[in-house]
């Protein structure tokens, strides 16, 4: 069968790493979806620098808006980052252009999903985002399609590799905050400018993406009360942990009577509770359903082999004809839809 044939806009971390995990597992990949996929096209910032890839198979684009308008690319990947700017321009080229697209934009979605996803939803085809949320951790596929059998009352996740790494590094070494604030950085974990991680903006971005999903809401990262670890002491640490508690940075979503409250804050998190027990670099969400009851996923959230690989599940989706609404119900009815206070709360 011909090939799924892709074009990616961004080759740092998890570019790279998607054209990696797509040689890595091609064989596996075209049984389980029928037919190859192909990257025909790259585009970057610097097309001298070595990223140790094989890029022999693929056409080199300066402009990576030319991906959208490539007659030879059928699905584009936007890894470039950023809530406006090429980005954007990107997405909505492409979704105009009839084309199917995979991010990992949390900050796109944060900020333009609900008209990304009218835009995809007029065009008839997918906007994928797994890797956004959570790194490699399938969060978006289980509160979509795993949950949509229930009511869901309470999201809550650590979703901030960078936060969860530092502050579990300052626990165990005795370590301040700048101190292992850079360590976090050398090791490729941190957004390009780190406030977005440690003032707790890129969580809130991933939690305004989780709410959308979990209670059919618009998304809407203005309404996320946010608060980050800048001002948390080694000391503090130390002393919630003689309490029997953790101190974590929490993103959380809960059906209130007058809609859903939204808020990212560091937490002391008593130690039986399981996101205690979620340390390093690893984000953990949490899900309470009116029939599963509570859920939990964790692993991996950023780095380059986990993220490229939900990546890489959005473009077998793709490749294999799955079709369903960008946040789980049609987008027109997000907008209107008012957050659904849950029962009994
Ligand atoms: N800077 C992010 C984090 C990367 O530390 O979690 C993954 O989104």
């Amino acid at each position: 069968k011909a090939p799924l044939t892709v074009g990616i806009a961004g080759l740092g971390t998890v570019g790279s790493g998607t054209l990696r995990a797509l040689a890595a597992n091609a064989e596996a990949l075209a049984l389980r979806c029928g037919r190859p996929i192909r990257v025909v096209a790259v585009s970057a910032r610097d097309r001298g620098k070595d990223r140790g890839l094989d890029l022999s198979g693929c056409r080199w684009l300066d402009d990576p808006l030319a991906l959208a308008a490539d007659p030879e690319v059928e699905v584009v990947v936007e890894l470039i980052g950023g809530s406006d700017g090429p980005a954007k321009a990107l997405v909505e080229a492409a979704l105009q252009a009839g084309k199917p697209v995979v991010t990992a934009n949390k900050a796109l979605l944060a900020h333009h999903g609900t008209a990304l996803a009218q835009l995809a939803e007029a065009k008839g085809v997918g906007l994928c985002y797994e890797a956004a949320v959570a790194g490699g951790i399938p969060v978006i596929g289980l509160l979509r399609d795993g949950l949509a059998g229930n009511r869901v009352q309470r999201v809550a996740g650590i979703l901030n590799g960078t936060c969860n790494y530092i502050l579990t590094t300052m626990r165990e070494s005795g370590r301040e905050f700048a101190d292992v604030l850079a360590e976090a950085q050398a090791l490729g974990y941190a957004e390009a400018d780190p406030s977005f991680d440690i003032d707790g903006v890129d969580a809130a971005h991933k939690l305004a993406i989780l709410t959308a999903l979990a209670f059919g809401c618009a998304v809407d990262f203005e309404a996320v009360r946010v608060e980050g670890i800048r001002d948390i002491a080694a000391l503090d640490i130390g002393f919630a942990e003689e309490l029997g508690l953790r101190i974590k940075l929490l993103g959380v979503a809960t059906a209130e009577a007058e809609g859903v409250a939204q808020r990212v804050e560091p937490v002391m998190v008593p130690l039986g509770n399981p996101l205690a027990a979620v340390e390093g670099v690893f984000n953990a969400v949490l899900a309470k359903g009116d029939f599963v009851g509570t859920i939990m996923a964790e692993g991996a959230g950023a780095g380059e082999r986990p993220t490229a690989s939900a990546v890489v599940a959005d473009l077998a989706a793709i490749a294999r004809g799955y079709r369903r609404p960008v946040f789980g119900v049609p987008a027109a009815a997000l907008t209107r839809a008012r957050p659904v206070p849950a029962e009994g709360q």
